[in-house]
């Protein structure tokens, strides 16, 4: 039996590093055989990737047909450099699923094959040989008339059918281009997807998205209408954020600390990350990396300051795309902080913020859009708790006196035990 390991890092390709949403990982398997696209939605972090790279593994455990594609979406701002990508997909996806096959080698053989009499229908090069999956090599294509994503959905339907094999394409984070390429894009996007769905038998589409708005306005286009399969990843909640630590951890630690899991959960970690797993997995590889090395008390504060630092980061990013997009961030950035701080409904913010209703709806739209605040109920949230951290709207020093605390507690009993 494999050794289970939920703080490997990166992304999780096996079911069995992979804690719990195991209705997810149903219905997602289901998705496969059905002529749907499966859409894979999630704030960051949240462990869509590892949704579908550990789902897709087990899959093709028993599958020797099955080839898959994963199209890593994000940084992507051109359509060059997105149709490099997907040339290049088959061996991106045998990397981040570590397999090899014989059906892969045949495939990435026939694909150059294909390239190269392509390319050669329109260079006076006799024998060109296709030595990268570039983006010159994507612009060549265009040349030869492969511009679209439809395009190349075609040509990888067509090599699976000469090699009677099925093909799993997935698009992570397929929003991100869209942030970048304009001139009906979107449109492109879906009117391609839904032909894949219904004539393309050969491929089964995934795509996955953070920014789920922006998500939304690509796959909710009237060509997809009726051809989806949502599937949402949910924060844990407190209960299962300290069971994954409890399990998490046991491989490396000793009994001492398997006992203040519950309250290290509850006090601490819940409250900061908010459910999130993959905060919750980096708190977690901080730990397990400083009890080698210090004793447990200290161990804890440093690796909750490492968390805390890292969060304040990546908040800092999310709150400057505000910056760089928005003419006036600063009544977006202001708005969003008191969402952070529990300014929750439409009439609180008014009340608070005494903004006209256009101008509260579009701020909030604009949050909407950029991933960074999501309605529930008719309530607003921050879709990040990175973000609360960045804005000082989470009370770390509370959140640390609460630590100490228990740390003194931990410690106190320590004495006694050892006097
Ligand atoms: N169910 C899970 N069990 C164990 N670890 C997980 C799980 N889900 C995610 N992780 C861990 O959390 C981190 C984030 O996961 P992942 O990259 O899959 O999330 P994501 O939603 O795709 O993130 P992003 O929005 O940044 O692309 C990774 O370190 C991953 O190993
Ligand atoms: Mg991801």
């Amino acid at each position: 039996m494999e050794l289970v390991d939920y703080l490997k890092r990166g992304p999780k390709n096996r079911l069995e590093d992979f804690y719990d949403y195991r209705d997810l990982v149903d219905k997602l398997r289901i998705s496969f055989n059905l002529s749907t696209v499966s859409v894979v939605l999630g704030v960051r972090r949240i462990g869509k990737t590892s949704l579908v790279l550990s789902t897709v593994y087990d899959f093709m455990k028993n599958r020797k047909d099955v080839l898959f594609f994963h199209i890593d979406l994000r940084g992507v701002t051109s359509r060059d450099q997105m149709n490099s990508i997907i040339l290049r997909s088959h061996i991106i996806g045998a990397k981040s699923l570590e397999y090899k096959s014989p059906l892969l080698k045949e495939f990435d053989k026939r694909l150059k094959d294909k390239l190269t009499e392509i390319i050669s229908s329109t260079t006076r090069e006799a024998s060109l040989k296709i030595i990268k999956f570039s983006k010159t090599l994507s612009r060549r294509l265009r040349e030869a008339g492969y511009t679209g994503l439809r395009d190349y959905l075609e040509l990888y339907d067509d090599l699976c059918s000469e090699l009677n094999a099925r093909c799993i394409m997935f698009f992570d984070e397929i929003h991100e281009p869209a942030l970048y390429i304009k001139n009906g894009f979107k449109r492109e996007i879906a009117g391609s997807l839904a032909y894949a769905c219904d004539y393309l038998r050969n491929l089964k589409i995934v795509v996955s998205g953070s920014l789920v708005r922006l998500t939304e306005e690509i796959i909710n286009q009237d060509p997809l209408v009726g051809r989806l399969t949502y599937i949402e990843l949910k924060e844990l909640d407190m209960i299962q954020v300290r069971d994954f630590l409890e399990k998490a951890l046991k491989p490396y630690i000793k009994q001492d600390l398997v006992r203040v899991i519950p309250t290290l959960s509850s006090v601490v970690v819940y409250p900061i990350t908010n459910g999130i797993i993959g905060w919750i997995t980096l708190f977690g590889q901080y730990l397990v990396e400083n009890i080698g090395s210090m004793e447990l008390s200290k161990a804890l504060t440093v690796s909750i300051r490492s968390l805390i630092t890292d969060m304040y980061k990546t908040g800092l990013e999310q709150v400057n795309v505000l910056r760089r997009y928005l003419r006036e961030p600063d009544k977006a950035i202001k708005t969003l902080y008191l969402i952070c701080k529990g300014v929750n409904s439409w009439s609180e913010l008014k009340n608070v913020t005494s903004y006209s209703d256009g101008v509260l709806s579009s701020i909030i739209e604009k949050l909407e859009r950029y991933g960074l605040v999501k309605k529930v109920a008719d309530k607003y949230y921050p879709c990040d708790p990175s973000i609360s951290v960045t804005l000082g709207a989470i009370d770390i020093g509370e959140i640390t006196n609460r630590l100490e605390q228990f740390i003194q507690a931990i410690n106190l009993i320590e004495s006694s035990r050892s006097g």
